[in-house]
């Protein structure tokens, strides 16, 4: 299990070195867009985040097609563009108020918020221009734009920040938590891991299996997200512990309690991995990546 451990976390950050090359190549300066604005694009994304969801989107593909499949690069991109912005606007004076992310201070900051809005709107709208122009085949083209803009949109995330907003400073509810969670974050994933499963040219069954994993994955990957906001140091995790609490937000500890929101994590952990049963060795990465989420420390 040591190695085995070793092997993953290396894999693990040559595939989100792949990711940062990819977000070079498709954000690059074009000469129509406005300098500032290309700036406040690159800061915002060119930043050390983990590239998880870019890195489930090429892992699922892997998993039917090989590793050279060119056209799950487009979509490995456009999911970390939708991310950045997302991160942009949730730093916002309007919503999270925050001023630092991944270990910087937060775009707004950096720049202004008048900025930072339009650098969110200008990379949450390049991710679908790049699905549209650079995905060969119009008929996956179509099917990864649909996936994708329904996991960030108002039937997932968009809804489930709006949630997160309005539960501020309420009883306990743990619907609602459950609700905010599956919505703001689980079904991003969920999305990553459908869109590398289409562009692997899987059948419908195994989509849905791989989007069933996603979504597992991604309610473990928000449940320790809560936790570390209680538990880790800012500079641990590059941007302000302890808001949560200070901002009364539905979290995992702050509804069901520290010991059950770990037990959570690792139940959620469990049910992605055991989702993955009836494939082979082939599915070893995604497995691991499961267990590497409960046990990460930012
Ligand atoms: C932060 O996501 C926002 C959540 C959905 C919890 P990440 O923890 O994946 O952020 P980066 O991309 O690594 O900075
Ligand atoms: C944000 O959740 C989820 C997004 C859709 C960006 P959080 O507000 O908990 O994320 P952090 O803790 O600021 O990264
Ligand atoms: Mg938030
Ligand atoms: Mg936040
Ligand atoms: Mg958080």
């Amino acid at each position: 299990m040591g190695s085995q451990k070793t092997d993953i976390k290396q894999q693990l950050e040559e595939t989100r070195e792949f990711v940062n090359s990819l977000l070079k190549r498709y954000l690059r300066p074009r000469k129509e867009v406005d300098p500032r604005l290309q700036e406040a694009m690159e800061y915002a994304v060119h930043s050390p985040g983990k590239r998880l969801r870019g890195v489930l989107v090429l892992w699922a593909c892997e998993l039917f097609a090989t590793a050279e499949n060119r056209k799950v690069e487009a979509p490995a991109a456009a999911i970390e563009l939708v991310h950045a912005y997302s991160l942009v606007h949730d730093d916002l004076p309007a919503m999270d108020n925050d001023d630092m992310r991944r270990g910087r201070p937060t775009c707004h900051k950096r720049f202004d918020e008048a900025t930072a809005i339009l650098a969110g709107d200008g990379l949450l709208t390049l991710a679908f221009e790049i699905l549209g122009k650079d995905v060969s085949k119009a008929e996956i083209a179509v099917r990864l734009v649909a996936e994708l803009a329904e996991a960030a949109g108002v039937s997932g995330m968009v809804s489930g920040q709006m949630a997160d907003l309005r539960a501020e400073n309420t009883p306990p509810d743990k619907k609602l938590l459950e609700y905010i969670q599956r919505n703001k974050t689980a079904k991003m994933f969920a999305a990553a891991a459908a869109m590398g499963a289409i562009c692997g040219d899987a059948n419908g069954q195994q989509i849905e299996t791989l989007k069933e994993y996603g979504m597992k994955l991604g309610l473990s990957f928000q449940i320790a997200d809560d936790i570390l906001d209680v538990s880790a140091s800012s500079e641990q995790l590059g941007k302000t512990a302890g808001k949560d609490a200070e901002q009364g937000k539905t979290t995992y500890p702050s509804v069901v309690g520290m010991e059950q929101s770990k037990k959570l994590l690792e139940k959620f952990s469990d049910q992605a991995v055991a989702l993955l049963g009836d494939f082979g060795d082939e599915a070893d990465k995604l497995r691991q990546l499961a267990v590497l989420l409960v046990e990460r420390s930012k």
